[in-house]
């Protein structure tokens, strides 16, 4: 009787064991979040990125090249300095898709005011706010826009102020873009 028991506590110990064993097994295995890219974005990915910012994008127009506000188009809106921003990998995509409300940052994802999934709004909703959200230079697929947050988390955010040793690091080479930083 008494090793029958014993037995069934040390089978039920075991069990138990095994569980905890699974739990504490699962909390390291990362599940990748949707829309995220599993790996480290690798060095064509942020170069993909940096094009879309200074192209198809044209972030550099209100953001500067580098990213500190410092537009490269006079009679284009200020944009934010995005090397001092606190927002994370999500709050840099979700800007990005459905721009800043009442405020001149563009809205980049085609949808973004079709069917309520910016910020639960839609096109009539944004005749409230005094300031209009612009047209976005071209709209970026969703892909496109992880590629230029890999870019802004690579290069740009919490960088510090640009600097000559950073604009050649930047460009890769000693540009012209660089001369106007003191070495
Ligand atoms: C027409 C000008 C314009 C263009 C083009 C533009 N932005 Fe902006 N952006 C702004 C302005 C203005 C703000 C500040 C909005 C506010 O008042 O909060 C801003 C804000 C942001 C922010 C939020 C920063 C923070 O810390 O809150 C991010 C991120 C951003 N822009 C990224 C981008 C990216 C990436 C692109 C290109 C795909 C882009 N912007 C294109 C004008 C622009």
């Amino acid at each position: 009787m008494v090793r029958v028991r014993k037995q069934s506590i040390l089978r039920r110990f075991l069990s138990s064991g095994a569980v905890a064993v699974a739990i504490v097994a699962s909390a390291f295995v990362s599940f990748p979040a949707e829309g995220q890219d599993s790996q480290p974005p690798s060095a064509s990915d942020i170069a993909d990125g940096m094009r879309l910012y200074q192209q198809k994008g044209n972030c550099q127009a209100c953001h500067g090249w580098a990213g500190d506000g410092r537009k490269t188009d006079s009679q284009m809106p200020d944009g934010a300095n995005l090397r001092d921003t606190k927002l994370n990998r999500a709050g840099l995509v979700t800007t990005i898709k459905c721009g800043r409300l009442n405020s001149q940052m563009p809205a980049f994802d085609k949808f973004a005011y079709s069917d309520g999934r910016c910020y639960g709004k839609k096109e009539a909703d944004l005749k409230a706010y005094p300031t209009r959200m612009p047209d976005p230079p071209a709209t970026l697929q969703q892909r496109e826009i992880d590629l230029i947050v890999d870019f802004l988390m690579a290069k740009i955010v919490g960088k510090g102020q640009m600097d000559h040793a950073k604009c050649v690091e930047f460009w890769g080479s000693e540009t012209d873009a660089c001369k106007e930083f003191p070495k």
